[in-house]
C-alpha cells in the first residue's frame, strides 16, 4: 500500500516493531540442541504478548507461526521437531505478523555460535546489501534497477542471488502490489516504486545456486546444489526524503 494517513503510517509501525522485537529475541533465544518448533512456540508467545498474529499462518494456512530456513534451505522453512539446531548453522527467521489490521515482515540470517562452516562473510554481505539497496531507493525506482543493484553487489563478493524467491508490497496484507521485488535484473519488468509505498525489501544472497526448488512438504524452498542462501528483510516505506525503516527495533539496521 501507499501510506495517505498518519492513522496508516502508526498502524504499519506498530505492526513492524512487533515483528522486528520478536525476531531479535528469537535471534537471542536460539541455541544449539533446539528444534525450530521450540523456537517457534517462543516466537508464537512474544507475537501474542504484543497483541500480533501470525501472518503466514493467517493467510496461508502456514504449517507454522514463524519461518525458520536452515543451511541450505533457502525460505519458507517449517518448525519442526526433528530440526535440531547445532553450533555453526545458518538460519534464517522470517516474522511476519498482522496487529489491528497491519502487516509487518521481518527477517534475518545469522550464524548460531561459531562460523564453523565460514559462512558469515555471506551473512554480512546480505546485510550490507539489504542496508545499500534501502538507501538507493526513491519513489519512481525501476523494480529491475533495484534487481540489477542487489544481483551486481553480490556479484561483486562473489555470490549469486536467487531468482524465485523476492520481496513484495505489504500493508492491509502481508504481500500486496507489486507482489514480486526480484533480486536480478528482470529487464521486462517496467514497475516503479510509488511514493509512500510500504514494501518488504529482501535480498536473497547464495554461494552459487539462481533458483531454489519447493520441496514435497509445499513450503520449504532449498537449494539444488547444497549451496547456502542468506536472506535480510526490512518492512519499510518510500518517500520523497528517503526511506524509512519501519522495523529497525530487531537492532540489525
Ligand atoms: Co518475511
Ligand atoms: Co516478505
Amino acid at each position: 500500500m501507499s501510506i495517505k494517513s498518519d492513522a496508516e503510517l502508526q498502524g504499519m509501525k506498530a505492526a513492524s516493531d512487533a515483528v522486528a522485537i520478536v525476531l531479535a529475541e528469537m535471534i537471542k533465544y536460539a541455541a544449539p540442541g533446539m528444534s525450530t518448533k521450540e523456537l517457534d512456540i517462543y516466537g508464537e508467545k512474544m507475537l501474542k504478548k504484543y497483541g500480533a498474529i501470525s501472518a503466514p499462518k493467517k493467510t496461508y494456512n502456514f504449517p507454522g507461526c514463524t519461518c525458520i530456513s536452515v543451511n541450505n534451505e533457502a525460505a519458507h522453512g517449517i518448525p519442526r521437531k526433528n530440526v535440531i539446531l547445532k553450533e555453526g548453522d545458518l538460519v534464517n527467521i522470517d516474522v511476519s505478523a498482522v496487529l489491528k489490521g497491519y502487516c509487518g515482515d521481518n527477517g534475518s540470517s545469522f550464524i548460531l555460535g561459531r562460523d564453523l562452516n565460514n559462512l558469515q562473510p555471506l551473512v554480512d554481505a546480505s546485510q550490507d546489501i539489504l542496508m545499500k539497496t534501502i538507501k538507493m531507493l526513491k519513489p519512481g525506482t525501476k523494480l529491475s534497477t533495484i534487481g540489477a543493484f542487489i544481483e551486481k553487489a553480490a556479484k561483486k563478493k562473489g555470490y549469486t542471488t536467487i531468482k524465485n524467491l523476492t520481496g513484495h508490497g505489504i500493508g492491509r496484507q502481508l504481500h500486496e502490489a507489486p507482489h514480486h521485488i526480484p533480486c536480478y535484473n528482470d529487464r521486462f519488468n517496467r514497475k516503479r516504486i510509488q511514493k509512500n509505498a510500504v514494501i518488504a525489501l529482501e535480498t536473497f544472497i547464495s554461494t552459487g545456486a539462481r533458483y531454489v526448488d519447493q520441496q514435497n512438504d509445499g513450503w520449504t524452498f532449498k537449494t539444488r546444489d547444497g549451496s547456502f542462501v542468506a536472506q535480510h528483510e526490512h518492512t519499510l516505506v518510500v518517500t520523497d526524503k528517503g526511506s524509512v525503516i519501519l522495523t529497525k527495533k530487531n537492532g540489525i539496521a
